[in-house]
């Protein structure tokens, strides 16, 4: 068979048995909502930004990266899952679209510019669809790094617990109930002293309380004034142990947020195997990464990921880099009509699974499933749902039956619309999944 090479913006790539990135994400590459003028995704990054003074920001890395920068750099395994093909877009065998920014930490550690740095991007995966999921978002990395020879006779622990006096003070509830360090769950690295780590551990989780503390009373803020009952509850946040194959210790972050614990970033004590890779073996400090979307659905209390990237004016004219105040509640316009439609199949029994079938493999993977809805209706689903699944009691085949919600943001869909995309879905599951419909 003939693999057409792939072009994205002026780069080419051949293409291979790996290739799964379809042509509508591909497409919207040069979309960059971060870089937009007023988009909420914009605003949330320079909020995020404005915290981190001095830091060099790297705002354009081209999306396409080698499978070794976005995986093998960072140490995850050659059997790690974040590599499958049901959760990764690849554009070949080892290329693929950058699954999160800490794709780009080695290079920008090599290049050796700046004590800290932010990267933000456009990142994608496989996923589900529904109201907080979409295959391309926006993350933010940063980086702090100091030098970890004695200076002047002041040692790596001293230098950072100065920076961290000088780091502004909050009056936040913090909840940290494990140590630092803990030998099985959250251990040392070997190249590194305990006092260092304790040292930069403290600094990056009162940068990032600061963080917190910068959004969420924008956010309380912009809800008191539309709503007049909310009881202004003090911020409070707990830290929870967490493992990434590129730190050590590692943790999450959580903000108590509306009755619920949110997990708004992850972050840790960089890799000095990392950083030695990188060519700078004397550097020593910690990463975090932050997903975007989360964060302005929050600020400015947008129901629906898909908005972020709907072109109507009744959405964009809302938001402005110039506001007073600059965090204000998004207004809905008007709620259109749900339409809800079922869809039940017979999975092909395994004992005809004979290898790969045009890019799939006999397994069924949910994902490709979402996938194929997203191709043929664009952003007119809002949510997938699996309602029902069960294997014949004979012949062990596998029924699912999955559940769709059409409905668009700017309109009303007409029934023959929703009938008809309706039908597509029907007919590309039969011929791209070889599934029997019921
Ligand atoms: N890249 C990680 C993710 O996408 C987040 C992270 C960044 C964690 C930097 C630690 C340090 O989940």
């Amino acid at each position: 068979s003939t693999n057409e090479p792939i072009t994205v913006q002026e780069h080419q790539y051949e293409t291979d048995e790996w290739t799964n990135a379809p042509a509508q994400i591909l497409s919207s590459v040069s979309r960059r909502l971060h870089l937009q003028k007023d988009h909420p995704i914009t605003i949330t990054r320079k909020i995020i930004e404005s915290r981190f003074p001095g830091f060099k920001t790297h705002n354009s890395l081209f999306p396409v990266v080698t499978t070794y920068q976005n995986f093998d750099s960072l140490g995850f395994q050659p059997d790690h899952p974040g590599r499958s093909r049901t959760d990764t877009y690849y554009v070949n065998k080892n290329t693929v679209l950058r699954t999160h920014t800490s794709a780009h930490q080695a290079d920008v550690f090599r290049a050796n510019e700046s004590d800290g740095y932010l990267i933000s991007a456009d990142v994608y995966r496989r996923d589900a669809v529904d109201r907080s999921h979409y295959p391309i978002f926006h993350q933010m990395e940063a980086a702090l790094t100091w030098d970890s020879n004695s200076l002047n006779g002041e040692s790596l622990a001293k230098r950072v617990w100065e920076d961290l006096e000088a780091l502004p003070k909050n009056s936040i509830e913090v909840l940290d109930e494990n140590p630092t360090i803990h030998p099985e769950r959250n251990p040392l690295q070997q190249e590194h002293k305990q006092e260092d780590v304790e040292a930069i551990a403290a600094h990056l989780k009162k940068s990032l309380e600061n963080v917190v503390v910068e959004i969420f009373a924008r956010a309380a803020e912009s809800s008191k004034s539309t709503t007049n009952n909310v009881t202004e509850a003090p911020l409070k946040v707990r830290w929870v142990e967490a493992y990434f194959p590129f730190t050590s210790p590692s943790w999450e972050l959580e903000v108590f947020w509306q009755d619920e614990w949110l997990e708004v970033l992850g972050c840790g004590v960089v890799k000095q195997q990392l950083l030695n890779n990188a060519g700078v073996p004397t550097r020593s400090g910690w990463a975090f990464g932050i997903g975007l979307e989360r964060i302005a659905m929050i600020l400015f209390n947008i129901p629906d990921i898909r908005l972020f990237w709907s072109q109507d004016p009744r959405f964009l004219s809302q938001f402005s880099e110039s506001a007073q105040p600059l965090v204000s509640r998004f207004v809905p316009f008007s709620k259109h009509p749900a339409c809800y439609k079922d869809i039940s199949f017979w999975l092909r029994s395994s004992s005809a699974a004979g290898g790969m079938v045009k890019g799939t493999t006999s397994d069924f993977h949910e994902n490709d499933f979402m996938e194929l809805v997203r191709d043929v209706c664009g952003d007119l689903v809002e949510d997938v749902r699996l309602t029902d699944e069960f294997a014949h009691p004979k012949s062990g085949r596998r029924s699912m039956c999955y559940r769709i919600n059409y409905r668009s943001l700017e309109r009303t869909l007409t029934n023959e619309e929703t009938n008809g995309m309706h039908e597509r879905v029907r007919q590309a599951l039969v011929e791209k999944m070889g599934v029997e419909l019921r």
